[in-house]
């Protein structure tokens, strides 16, 4: 399963990628409105540091201003995705998007009958929204399972991207579902890290070690 960075902000992008692990990233305009400094160069040294799918998401919602945004953004760099969102020009943009090439992240998926739509108007990528959908007492991860069961049955292409994940929890259910990428905070892979008997377990290894060496010298 691909990981995915959900943020936009250099520093945290700058400190995970060198472990190697990550695969991509996501921005949406929350994310982005936070980070001080000029979205597109933002978005230019994000693609430079990851070297990997980074979405960028489209603020207009008509057909028209839509297509216009998505290939300004996909001139940016490369390693651009234009995100759109779940709407019916969001569909009809991704379209004529992918159709020129362009890759396309349908965004603000809330239902199996979104993730088909999406997949049949080119989408390389589909987000749900689980921790969302889980803060309304629904569960996000059913939906996760509906879309890769359709997907497979008629084996589109397009990719399953679990978005607004809040904890490792998500990671483990998207990743025993097959899906094939979890977008997260830095925080919650920070958290994939950490366990406790590590580091217990660590220490004491070393207090071992040190103290043979203290008793041969
Ligand atoms: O990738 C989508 C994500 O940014 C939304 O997350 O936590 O705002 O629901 P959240």
């Amino acid at each position: 399963m691909k990981l995915f960075i959900d943020s936009g902000n250099l520093k945290e992008i700058e400190s995970l990628v060198p472990l190697g692990i990550i695969d991509g990233i996501t921005t949406n305009p929350s994310l982005l409105a936070k980070e001080p400094g000029d979205y597109r160069e933002i978005l230019k040294k994000i693609c430079q540091i990851v070297k990997g799918p980074t979405s960028a998401e489209v603020v207009a919602t008509d057909y028209e201003g839509m297509v216009r945004e998505g290939r300004d953004l996909a001139g940016i760099d490369p390693h651009i995705v234009v995100k759109v969102p779940f709407t019916k020009e969001g569909v009809k943009a991704c379209k004529t998007l992918s159709s020129e090439g362009k890759r396309v992240n349908v965004t603000l998926c809330f239902s199996p009958t979104q993730a088909l739509i999406a997949a049949k108007v080119g989408a390389a990528y589909i987000s749900p929204f689980v921790g969302r959908l889980d803060d309304i007492a629904t569960s996000g991860m059913s939906l996760v399972q509906e879309i890769v069961e359709i997907y497979d049955n008629y084996e589109f292409k397009t990719e399953v991207l679990v978005a607004s994940t809040r904890g490792p929890i998500h990671i483990v259910e998207a990743a025993r579902l097959g899906a094939d990428i979890c977008t997260c905070p830095a925080a919650v892979i920070e958290a994939m890290f950490k366990h406790p008997l590590t580091d217990i377990g660590l220490e004491k290894f070393l207090k071992d070690w040190e103290k043979s060496q203290g008793v041969k010298a």
